[in-house]
């Protein structure tokens, strides 16, 4: 992807208290994390352990914003590589803060470093880079490199959905599902007109992008291998 760097982004995501500068320090810990960011806003705590749902490549958070407006009793970690981009999201956040929703400016290669085995529940991949060469394709968020990581991430019940306008990346996405002991609970290529998947659907910022291109959205959501 080609990035346009942001005079100062590095600097006001090193510094940001809505990035969490050490996240390796919190494997394992991540409900404690959290608790103690209510307890320091002054909110009710939790009424038992909450789930941690992840977004690798989260862009410039508008999803992951609403999603925990919306949910209150999930906290949510965004991940993105680079500070030009979460620096964006940084700003919104700063705007209506929540304390169920923290950022991880990292490279998602090294996710296992960074929660324990079982420690995520959901994981939400939107519009990842599609990598289009063969010799890169190990560098898809989809591929059997990096689904083998985020089995060793999930909880039992851990679910991946993932959409994308991409029709190659959804199907190379569909045939490593195919070929790993993943379960695809559901799929669609065209998720804007799916009665069923559409409902509750939040848009992200490429989401909205392309379909104002009419570019059809595919969407799948696989479970944890058995
Ligand atoms: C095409 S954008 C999609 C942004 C957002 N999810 C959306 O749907 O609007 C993909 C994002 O993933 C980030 N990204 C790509 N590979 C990554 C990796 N290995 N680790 C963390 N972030 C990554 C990119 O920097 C970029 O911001």
């Amino acid at each position: 992807m080609r990035l346009r760097k942001v005079k100062g982004a590095e600097e006001a995501v090193n510094n940001s208290v809505f990035c969490v500068q050490t996240p390796t320090l919190y494997r394992g810990q991540w409900q404690s994390f959290f608790a103690k960011l209510r307890e320091e806003n002054e909110e009710p705590p939790a009424a038992g352990p909450m789930p941690l749902h992840i977004e690798i490549g989260m862009g410039k958070g508008t999803f992951l914003m609403q999603l925990a407006a919306l949910h209150p009793n999930t906290n949510y970690l965004g991940i993105e590589l680079f500070p030009s981009v979460l620096f964006r999201a940084i700003q919104k956040i700063e705007e209506h803060p929540l304390s169920n929703l923290r950022f991880l400016c990292v490279n998602a290669d090294s996710l296992t470093e960074l929660f324990a085995e079982g420690e995520v529940d959901r994981i939400y991949l939107n519009f990842s880079d599609p990598w289009p060469k063969t010799k890169h394709a190990k560098r898809r968020l989809t591929s059997m490199a990096f689904l083998e990581r985020y089995d060793r991430i999930l909880s039992a019940n851990g679910r991946i959905e993932f959409k994308t306008d991409n029709r190659a990346l959804f199907d190379f996405s569909l045939e490593e599902v195919k070929n790993s002991k993943w379960r695809l609970i559901a799929s669609t290529y065209d998720l804007h007109h799916d009665p069923v998947l559409s409902e509750g659907n939040i848009m992200t910022e490429y989401e909205a992008k392309f379909s104002a291109l009419h570019h059809p959205i595919c969407k799948l959501m696989i479970d944890r291998p058995l």
